[in-house]
């Protein structure tokens, strides 16, 4: 059973996106944490697309992100001439990274079919007219938009030459399946891309220290790794790991503290008050601004 948005079929074309190199932040003195808590498993992001937008609109991350999403796709794809490429975008958002990746691309210029997948309605059709405003433009084809993980599964017919999953299997509550099942969705010799953050990102570190004031938050699942994701991938398949390093910057500012917070503690961010959260962030502190270490991890798999 899917359940889809009914969205026309576009045809579309490409340019070269400029990426800044790799920066970073010193990273203050906090303790490296292995496994931290999760904020919340699902996370629901409905309530905080504008603290994300925020944080997207400070940090480095997206154009290293991209950077390297951009080279692996072109390195991999090298060889292909002409035939249809399978996208699937898994946990798509509002599809602005994906936008951006598409965009101008070489690889790209072939057919390339679409497929979003996201748990939130409304992002998952705000990146279809996305990708639709793209389409409209010259080469893609996109397939219907799919709400929700439990609607993307063995039934859906998919044989997948490029799959991205970036900062989602963070969020999900049955990691195993949802990686299998990825897994399964790709074409042999296909490439997967995940992308999560590390244990040494300062965002998991913030959310570590919050959590550790709540002793009645200990028994949520652990935030996974790539080792914990590596555990279900079968023994076949190619990996090798490209670490990420960006920042997040901005004036420091109670608002803006506040923003970013609610950002990384989803759906718990109620249960703390501002008095408790506020200081966690006084070791990112120089000068009038905050800047956070985010540490990427984009887990590169070839089937
Ligand atoms: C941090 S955002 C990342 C969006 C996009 N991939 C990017 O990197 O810009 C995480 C996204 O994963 C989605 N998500 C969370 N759990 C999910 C699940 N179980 N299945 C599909 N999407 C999920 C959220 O709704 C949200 O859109």
């Amino acid at each position: 059973m899917f359940k889809c948005l009914k969205l026309p079929v576009f045809v579309f074309a490409i340019s070269l996106a400029h990426s800044p190199g790799l920066q970073g932040a010193k990273a203050p003195a906090t303790k490296c944490v292995h496994e931290v808590m999760a904020s919340a498993v699902p996370k629901d992001f409905r309530g905080i697309w504008e603290d994300y937008a925020f944080f997207e609109s400070h940090s480095t991350e997206f154009e290293n992100a991209l950077q390297a999403h951009r080279e692996f796709v072109a390195e991999h794809f090298k060889q292909r001439s002409g035939e249809q490429l399978n996208l699937l975008d898994f946990g798509c958002g509002q599809g602005t990274f994906l936008a951006a990746l598409l965009k101008d691309h070489p690889v790209f210029k072939t057919p390339t079919q679409v497929t979003l997948v996201d748990r939130d309605s409304g992002a998952v059709s705000g990146a279809a007219k996305k990708i639709a405003q793209l389409a409209e433009a010259g080469g893609f084809l996109l397939a219907p938009p799919i709400t929700g993980r439990i609607y993307f599964s063995q039934a859906t017919p998919l044989d997948a030459h490029l799959i991205i999953a970036k900062h989602v299997l963070h969020y999900v509550a049955d990691l195993k399946e949802t990686v299998e099942l990825l897994v399964a969705k790709c074409a042999t010799g296909g490439l997967i891309l995940f992308t999560l953050a590390s244990s040494d990102n300062g965002l998991n570190q913030l959310n570590a220290a919050a959590m550790a004031l709540r002793p009645d938050l200990k028994s949520l699942p652990k935030i996974p790794t790539l080792e914990t994701l590596s555990r279900f991938l079968p023994g076949r398949i190619t990996r090798s790991v490209r670490q990420v390093k960006s920042e997040i910057r901005f004036e420091d500012t109670p608002a803006n503290r506040q923003k970013i917070h609610r950002f990384n503690l989803g759906d718990h961010y109620s249960r703390f008050t501002e008095a408790e959260l506020k200081p966690l962030m006084d070791p990112y502190r120089v000068g009038s601004e905050i800047i956070i270490p985010l540490i990427d991890e984009i887990l590169v798999l070839q089937k």
